[in-house]
């Protein structure tokens, strides 16, 4: 597998590749699916997630587009693109009721559009509470554009603050990214008991896709530890793939580029080839 992954190393082959790996796996398609990645904790890999599994889907030929919610801007930054190459920012569309379709900019990577962050959206969470219908803004806002596209992912800060919500709101389903360590684990457990609490007060029907492990380091007999805790205590939501601490994912950011760009055949990229395969099963099941 590692041998094949490395013979595809220019961009057509490796689009190639993963269209006909995909489409082999998975010939049904569920069209128009809108997850969010979250996580309480910081630093527990929603970007570096969010960013690879939109390239892997898109490589595989489903049109993606990767929303960066979160004020770092990191997803933005990690794709290499400029914030002015939009004509509106996502803080106008959400404050001032831009269009979302001028926020959205092309990427490299054919079938893959974003919507860049700005630094400004860490002020609308404040100015979006003093607004009506301040909860449902982005789903209103997403409503005319995701007939465009198979999957929308959208990439959020560590926080379950209203621009979340706001994500939540406009999912069908989330993903946790949870690193094996005892602040990782107790975050989870508050963060599902406030998604709990939010689905019931305003009825939603988001659900949890599931809970991805990541940067997971197996040298450590306290890593294998939590991964069974977790998969004792979550049992199937738990997903099979683990994604590995792996040098290139941590590298390939600083070069603006996806693990699949940078490095098609590093663990990192078959991690993540894994884990997209397991995306499109529960999406489709
Ligand atoms: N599998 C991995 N192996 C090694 N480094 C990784 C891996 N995944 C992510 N990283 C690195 O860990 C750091 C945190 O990752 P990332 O920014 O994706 O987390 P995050 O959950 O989005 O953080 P935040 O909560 O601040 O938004 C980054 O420097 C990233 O490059
Ligand atoms: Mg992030």
């Amino acid at each position: 597998m590692l041998e094949a992954v490395r013979l595809f190393r220019t961009p057509d082959a490796l689009r190639d590749q993963f269209a006909i790996q995909i489409s082999c796996s998975n010939p049904s398609r569920e069209k128009n699916m809108i997850t969010s990645l979250i996580s309480m904790k910081g630093g527990t890999a929603k970007t570096t997630t969010a960013v690879n599994l939109a390239a892997y889907l898109a490589l595989g030929q489903f049109k993606t587009l990767l929303i960066d919610l979160d004020p770092q801007t990191f997803a933005t930054i990690y794709l290499g693109v400029e914030i002015q190459e939009a004509k509106v920012s996502m803080s106008d569309v959400l404050l001032k009721g831009s269009d979302l379709c001028d926020a959205i900019c092309p990427t490299r990577i054919p079938n893959m559009d974003l919507i860049p962050s700005d630094r400004r959206l860490a002020s609308v969470d404040l100015l979006l509470a003093a607004t009506c219908g301040r909860e449902e803004k982005l789903r209103q806002k997403l409503e005319p554009i995701r007939d465009g596209y198979d999957y929308i992912l959208i990439d959020n800060a560590p926080s379950l603050n209203l621009l979340s919500v706001n994500a939540l709101v406009a999912s069908d389903n989330y993903v946790i990214t949870v690193s094996p360590s005892f602040f990782s684990m107790v975050g989870l457990q508050t963060l599902l008991e406030t998604v709990e609490v939010i689905k019931k007060n305003m009825d939603l029907k988001v659900e949890l896709l599931g809970i991805l492990p990541t940067l997971v380091d197996l040298r450590m007999k306290i890593t294998s530890e939590y991964i069974e805790l977790l998969r004792s205590h979550f049992q199937e939501k738990v997903f099979r793939t683990v994604i590995r601490q792996n040098v290139k994912l941590l590298e390939s950011p600083a070069h603006g580029k996806t693990i699949f760009e940078y490095d098609s055949g590093c663990v990192g990229a078959l991690c993540y080839i894994y884990f997209g395969k397991e995306f499109l099963a529960r999406c489709t099941s």
